[in-house]
């Protein structure tokens, strides 16, 4: 294959490099993956409005992201199982990130652990907390307080894992079986092998092995991959509490929880469907950017993920309100295709497709976008009264055409 030239080309190369079950692991959604294909729909019913005549000669994509600058509006994504990816591959995306100048959020279910990564990877890392058990997370935060993390994202969309059909047709779940199947694709995939090999072979997830209080309870909490159902809003008070730094809440996708998110004293929250990994039939949360923009008022960042694969749709999230994109897969294929430096070829092809879409809208800055470069969809979804619709009006150009009431 030539070289890549866009995210797409790097999962081409992540499909031929990783063995079957790692990349439908990646790749997959729940069900029926209808949401797979919505998520890329709802950046499809956008079209751009370009103004013209403007001296866009000299262009910066740099924006303020939590009171701290970003070179671009972009963070990476927390995913687990990194390590099976590429060898010690939160450490590679971490670099990456930094040498982009954007964060990277670093999982609970990661492979390597957070005081380690805290210590061999620089620029600005978050931590991602799920909550499996309650003790396991009070430790999880503590640990994460001490390694200096500024940034907390609590995960709130796995209230149980989302039925992944492409997983269980794979036999792909934890702890990983060497199955006469995993070894002949192993075999069939001799780079991604020999890298495992000489890397200690099948990573554990570090954050829970090297806890200090974890207990056995917990431990098998995680082997089971459940999540602690009974988290709820009184619990995120509790965790405000105890975390002093950034909290922001992931997977958020309706505008009263975005404002009570903001209530109990988050600084933001990521507008998320988990990549369309957990319910099928989950909005894209794309759609609810202009309502969750309303309902916060300016109070916290807004962060949107799921779907994100061209510079254009983050450029459409921005206009419609995000403050930041963060990328899920499109850098899992690139660390899949050619670890640090594939993760670091991605987003510069992200970041290229911001710049090229900024110049071509008119822009010279993030903060030039607006509503008003962007036209919704025809008027027959308006029919069916989809939450997009509300933008149709015939003067497309002001930036009051996404606060029309619905019809
Ligand atoms: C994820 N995601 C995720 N989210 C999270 O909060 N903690 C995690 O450990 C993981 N693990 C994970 C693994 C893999 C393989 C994927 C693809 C995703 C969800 C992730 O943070 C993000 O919300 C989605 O990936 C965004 O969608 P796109 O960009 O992948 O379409």
């Amino acid at each position: 294959m030539p070289s890549p030239i866009n995210v797409e080309d790097f999962r081409e190369l992540a499909r031929r490099r990783l063995p079957r079950r790692l990349f439908d692991y990646i790749d997959g959604g729940a069900e029926d993956e209808r949401g797979l294909r919505r998520n890329r729909e709802a950046f499809d019913r956008f079209t751009f409005l370009p103004r013209r005549l403007v001296d866009v000669s000299t262009r910066d994509a740099a924006t303020q992201l939590l009171g701290r600058s970003v070179a671009a509006p972009l963070a990476i994504a927390p995913t687990g199982l990194n390590g099976l990816i590429w060898p010690h591959g939160d450490i590679a995306l971490a670099r990456a990130a930094q040498r982009a100048g954007i964060p990277f959020v670093m999982s609970t279910a990661s492979n390597v652990s957070l005081e380690r990564l805290a210590a061999e990877a620089g620029g600005d890392l978050w931590f991602q907390l799920y909550v499996l058990h309650r003790d396991l997370a009070d430790d999880l935060v503590e640990r994460a307080v001490r390694a200096g993390y500024r940034t907390l994202v609590v995960t709130v969309d796995v209230t149980l894992n989302g039925k992944r059909e492409r997983d269980m047709r794979n036999g792909f779940a934890l702890p990983l079986r060497y199955t006469p199947r995993v070894v002949l694709d192993a075999v069939r995939h001799p780079r991604w092998t020999y890298a495992l090999l000489r890397a200690g072979g099948v990573p554990s997830l570090e954050n829970i092995a090297s806890g200090s209080k974890s207990n056995v309870q917990a431990k098998a909490a995680l082997l089971r991959r459940q999540m602690d159902a009974s988290f709820a809003w009184e619990d995120l008070r509790r965790l405000r509490d105890r975390w002093p730094h950034r909290l922001i809440v992931k997977g958020i996708l309706r505008a009263d929880d975005a404002a009570r998110s903001i209530e109990f004293g988050a600084d933001g929250v990521v507008l998320s469907n988990h990549g369309a990994r957990q319910l099928d039939d989950a909005v894209a949360p794309l759609d609810v950017l202009t309502p969750v923009k309303n309902a916060c008022a300016g109070r916290g960042a807004i962060m949107m993920d799921s779907g994100v694969r061209r510079g254009s749709d983050v450029v459409k999230a921005v206009a419609l309100g995000a403050d930041a994109v963060l990328l899920g897969r499109a850098t899992l294929y690139g660390l899949a295709a050619a670890g640090e430096a594939g993760a670091l070829h991605v987003i510069d092809i992200v970041k290229d497709e911001i710049d090229r879409t900024l110049a071509m809208l008119g822009c010279r800055t993030i903060a030039d976008l607006s509503p008003g470069h962007l036209l919704a969809a025809g008027a027959r979804m308006a029919d069916r009264g989809a939450p997009w619709t509300a933008a149709v009006a015939p003067n497309a150009d002001s930036d009051a055409i996404f606060d029309a009431p619905q019809r």
